[in-house]
């Protein structure tokens, strides 16, 4: 089965969020599995100034697209997976983030950029680039690639595409103007097409025209069928019902392993548990807070965007004087946050530290250290942290919404009895709520034999790839083989 699997980030070439882990690690399971698998990947300006091993493999210009495309070929880490990066000088060679500008303003050629990276995805699906490889199936991640489906059809015996959603929140949205700029067929202008409510939508194409679509959760796939959660997209998924599933994300268990991880202080096992105190003491080190292995530790790595409940961490945060704990963030994301975190930091300084930035060691010291982790999402189409804190023993308190209710099971007599607890659940995406699913938290940590319990479950949770890319590959034969 030969897989192109289209994503606009990677581990470790270039990473913003979840879906570069996925793409960073899917498709080395799925090469497991015996899939002829490539990744298609624009080539950033930081993947090209790496040092990563990058050689150009073929130069052209292609119908449609002004200058010169150069693909260049690379590989997913240390695996053999072969990656395709699509250079072009004006779309992709800028440095820093992929989507957002320096000041977190969205880059005004998005749409151009991204047309003409599924433009050249396209051109490589059918084997017009002397690549000579012709896959079966384009496998097509968020809006970034939600355009290849759409293209694709307008070609016969075209591969079949599976259009999997990461996050509905980000749609890909622009007017009008851009889509008659972009020289697309007209015929996509449709409510049938790529046309939202009188704006070009990119993920419409995936959604509209992929063979099958899939959530990286079952409990997402369900959600995002409601007017609550489908953002007026919940009439054409209910119509796609019979073609929409989830699949829930594993981790890549070389780089989130506590027993191998070489970023933290002390390696530690399920069985080597008061290892994991160092990791705690490291963490007070690096965070200036007060070093005491009795202080119950919450730790947060996230993007701070409205998604991820970061309004309801800073209320209960405000709460903080009167309880025996200490808080440690590392994040980026809206400055208005960011201000009230460094603020709230400078008012608390012995029991909330805070890093403002993105750091992948850091992000890692943090699920090794703290106690708990928070997720309090809004909503979340997988989520991955509270994965890696439940293989690093750090018991994640998180909100029952999408990903996090297929992956976490709140503590009960019933599930300490059968030792399936893993976690602290709560209902309503409100503080007062968020504050109780902590102070439950805080009272079996305060009971030594049973918190360990509850450690151990977490650590022997399995989460890695391989169940879930078994799933990948039935749906890609089911889609060759035209199956529903
Ligand atoms: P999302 O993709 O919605 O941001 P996920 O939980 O799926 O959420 O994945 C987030 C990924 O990004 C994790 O690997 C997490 O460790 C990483 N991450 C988020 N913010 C930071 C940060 N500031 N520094 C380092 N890693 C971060
Ligand atoms: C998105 C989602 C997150 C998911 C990730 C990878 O960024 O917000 O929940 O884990 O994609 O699929």
């Amino acid at each position: 089965l030969k897989i192109l699997f289209a994503t606009s980030e990677a581990h470790p070439l270039i990473k913003t969020g979840g879906l570069a882990d996925v793409s960073g690690a899917l498709p080395i399971a799925l090469q497991k599995l015996g899939c002829d698998i490539r990744v298609i990947l624009p080539a950033y300006g930081d993947i090209l100034e790496s040092n990563l091993q990058i050689k150009p493999l073929t130069e052209r210009y292609l119908p449609g697209i002004p200058g010169k495309i150069t693909l260049y070929s690379a590989r997913l880490g240390n695996s053999r997976v072969k990656v395709w990066l699509v250079g072009h000088a004006s779309a992709f060679t800028r440095k820093g983030n992929p989507y957002i500008d320096a000041n977190g303003d969205t880059w005004p050629d998005n749409a151009e950029r991204f047309t003409l990276f599924s433009r050249v995805i396209e051109q490589v699906a059918l084997n017009r680039m002397q690549l000579d490889w012709d896959p079966d199936i384009v496998h097509c991640n968020d809006w970034q690639t939600g355009l290849v489906p759409a293209l694709l059809k307008q070609t016969p015996n075209a591969p079949s595409c599976l259009f999997t959603i990461h996050n509905l929140a980000y749609q890909g949205l622009f007017p009008y103007s851009t889509f008659s700029a972009l020289s697309l067929p007209a015929t996509l202008w449709s409510p049938e097409a790529l046309e939202f409510h009188g704006q070009l939508s990119f993920i419409k194409g995936g959604l509209v025209f992929a063979d099958r679509i899939n959530t990286v959760s079952a409990q997402y796939a369900n959600e995002i069928q409601t007017p609550q959660m489908g953002y007026g997209l919940e009439g054409l998924l209910q119509y796609k019902q019979q073609v929409l599933s989830g699949i829930v994300n594993g981790i890549d268990d070389k780089i989130w392993n506590p027993q191998t991880d070489q970023l933290i202080a002390q390696n530690y096992t399920a069985n080597s548990l008061t290892r994991k105190k160092a990791n705690k003491a490291a963490l007070q080190q690096l965070y200036q807070l007060p070093a005491d292995n009795n202080a119950f530790v919450l730790g947060c790595v996230s993007r701070l965007v409205e998604q991820k409940g970061i309004d309801l961490i800073l209320e209960f945060l405000k709460t903080i004087k009167t309880k025996p704990l200490q808080f440690c963030l590392l994040g980026t994301g809206d400055q208005r946050y960011q201000k009230k975190f460094v603020n709230l930091a400078k008012k608390y300084p012995d029991r909330i530290a805070v890093n403002i930035g993105y750091d992948e060691k850091i992000a890692h010291q943090i699920e090794a250290g703290a106690d708990v982790f928070l997720m309090p999402s809004r909503f979340e189409p997988c989520g991955l942290n509270q994965l890696y804190s439940m293989r690093y023993g750090t018991v994640p308190v998180v909100h029952h919404i999408g990903g996090l209710v297929d992956t976490v099971t709140d503590t009960t007599e019933e599930t300490i009895a059968d030792n399936t607890a893993t976690g602290f659940v709560f209902n309503q995406p409100t503080v007062v709520a968020l504050n109780a699913a902590i102070n439950r938290a805080h009272q079996f940590f305060n009971k030594p034999a049973i918190w360990q319990k509850i450690i151990k479950n977490c650590m022997s949770a399995n989460f890695t790839w391989h169940k879930s890319a078994e799933k990948y590959f039935n749906l890609y034969q089911r889609i060759q083989h035209r199956q529903p």
